[in-house]
C-alpha cells in the first residue's frame, strides 16, 4: 500500500490528524492496535478548550459537542472547607467544555469513515523503518498477513507506550520525566449534577475533583495510592472518601448514585525532544504525557495536530518544508507551557505523605494567593482556557 501520510494511532492525535489532511487534500492511512469498539469505549478525560472547540467545529466535526458538550464558564477551588470560584470568562472571555474524549473519537471516526478514509483496525506487531529516509514504510500483521505501507511521512500519534517513539534512536531524543507518588482513583456514577461546575478540593486526606458528563453522569476523582487495588474500595469506602474530602461549611452535599466504571489512573509529567526524527512527526501522548490536574491532555493533543496538519498540507501543496521544519519547535512551546501548568495545579492542590508541615502551609497559602488576588487567579484562568 502507498499513501503520503501513515498515521500510527487512532486516538484523538491520529484521527484528527487524518481528518484535517483529508480536508487539506492529503492522503492518508491510519493503523491501530484496539478494535473500533475498544477505542469508542476508552474513559478518559472531558474538557476542552475553547480553541479544540472551535477547531472541531470549524472542521465540520464539532456539531454533536456544540449539542451535548455543556460549557463552563467557571471551575470551583475548595480548600479549608470553603469554595472559592475562579470566573474564568469573565477573567479571559473564553470559556471551557465538558465533552468526553471518548465522544470526540466517535465523532472523529464516524466522519473519516463516512468520508471514506482508510482506518486500519487490530493491527499486531507493528514497525517503523527507514524513517530518516525519503521513503519511510510501515510493516505489521493483520489478519494473519503481512502488510507494507510505503508513504512520505508517519505521524506517531500512538500514545505514551506506542512503537513511535521508542523508533527514534536514543541518541537523538532527550527524554524529561517526572513521576508522582499518588494516582487517581475514578468513577462514573449514575446520578444528578452535584455542582454546576467543576470543584478541585485540596484535603488533608487528599485531593478530589467533581466533574460531569451528563444530566444522569457524573465522573468524580480522587487522589490515590499509585499501586492500590480496586478491590480495596468498596463502594462504601469510596463514598466515605469523597464525602470526607469534599466536606465543606456552606452545606453543599455530593449526591450518590450506582458506581458503573472504576479505574486508577497514574500521574506523571513527560516530554521528549524534539518532537521529530527525519520523516517521523510525533503527537499527543507519544511525545507527551501531563498530570491530568490541568486537564490538558487532548487539548495538547489538539494542538500538536493543529501545527502538524498544517505543516504537512503545505509541504504536498508547494514542497515548502520550512513549516515542517519548525513543528518540533512550535509545538513544543505550548507543551511546555501545559506541563509547568498542570505540575503546577498538581502540586497545589494534592496531599504529599513525605511533604512536612511547612509545604503544606505553602500550599494553603498559594490556595488563597490564588482566590484573592485578580492577577494570580487570572494566570490560572488563561492557563485552564488555554
Ligand atoms: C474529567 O471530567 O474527566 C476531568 C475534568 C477535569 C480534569 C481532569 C479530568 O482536570
Amino acid at each position: 500500500m502507498k499513501t503520503q501520510v501513515v498515521i500510527v494511532g487512532a486516538g484523538p492525535a491520529g484521527l484528527l490528524l487524518s481528518h484535517l489532511l483529508h480536508l487539506g487534500g492529503v492522503d492518508s492511512v491510519v493503523i491501530e492496535t484496539r478494535s473500533r469498539q475498544e477505542i469508542e469505549a476508552t474513559i478518559r478525560a472531558g474538557v476542552l478548550e475553547q480553541g479544540t472547540v472551535d477547531l472541531l467545529v470549524d472542521s465540520r466535526v464539532g456539531e454533536r459537542l456544540q449539542r451535548e458538550g455543556f460549557v463552563h464558564e467557571g471551575i470551583i477551588l475548595r480548600f479549608a472547607g470553603r469554595s472559592h470560584r475562579i470566573a474564568l470568562t469573565e477573567l479571559t472571555g473564553r470559556a471551557i467544555t465538558v465533552y468526553a474524549q471518548h465522544e470526540v473519537i466517535k465523532d472523529l471516526v464516524k466522519v473519516r469513515l463516512d468520508a471514506g478514509g482508510k482506518i486500519l483496525f487490530e493491527v499486531k506487531h507493528a514497525a517503523l523503518y527507514d524513517l530518516d529516509s525519503p521513503a519511510p514504510q510501515v510493516r505489521f500483521h493483520r489478519e494473519g498477513k503481512v502488510h507494507e505501507i510505503e508513504a512520505q511521512f508517519v505521524a506517531g500519534c500512538d500514545g505514551f507506550h506506542g512503537v513511535s517513539r521508542p523508533s527514534i534512536p536514543s541518541r537523538h531524543r532527550q527524554e524529561f520525566a517526572r513521576s508522582y507518588p499518588f494516582g487517581w482513583f475514578g468513577i462514573l456514577v449514575e446520578a444528578p449534577p452535584s455542582t454546576a461546575e467543576l470543584i478541585y478540593a485540596h484535603h488533608e486526606r487528599g485531593f478530589a475533583l467533581v466533574s460531569t458528563r451528563s444530566p444522569q453522569i457524573q465522573r468524580l476523582y480522587f487522589q490515590c495510592d499509585p499501586q492500590d487495588d480496586l478491590k480495596a474500595w468498596p463502594d462504601a469506602r469510596i463514598w466515605d472518601e469523597l464525602h470526607a474530602r469534599l466536606a465543606n461549611a456552606e452545606g453543599w452535599k455530593l449526591d450518590e448514585g450506582r458506581i458503573f466504571q472504576r479505574g486508577i489512573i497514574a500521574m506523571r509529567s513527560f516530554v521528549v525532544e524534539p518532537m521529530r526524527y527525519g520523516r517521523l512527526f510525533l503527537a499527543g501522548d507519544a511525545a507527551h504525557i501531563v498530570p491530568p490536574t490541568g486537564a490538558k491532555g487532548l487539548n495538547l493533543a489538539v494542538n500538536d495536530v493543529r501545527v502538524l496538519s498544517s505543516a504537512l498540507v503545505q509541504y504536498f501543496k508547494s514542497k515548502d518544508e520550512q513549516a515542517l521544519k519548525g513543528y518540533s519547535a512550535t509545538a513544543l512551546k505550548r507543551v511546555w507551557r501545559a506541563e509547568h501548568f498542570s505540575w503546577w495545579m498538581t502540586s497545589m492542590l494534592h496531599r504529599f505523605h513525605d511533604g512536612t508541615p511547612f509545604q503544606h502551609r505553602l500550599q494553603l497559602s498559594e490556595l488563597d494567593y490564588v482566590v484573592n488576588s485578580k492577577a494570580k487567579a487570572l494566570t490560572l484562568a488563561e492557563n485552564y482556557v488555554g
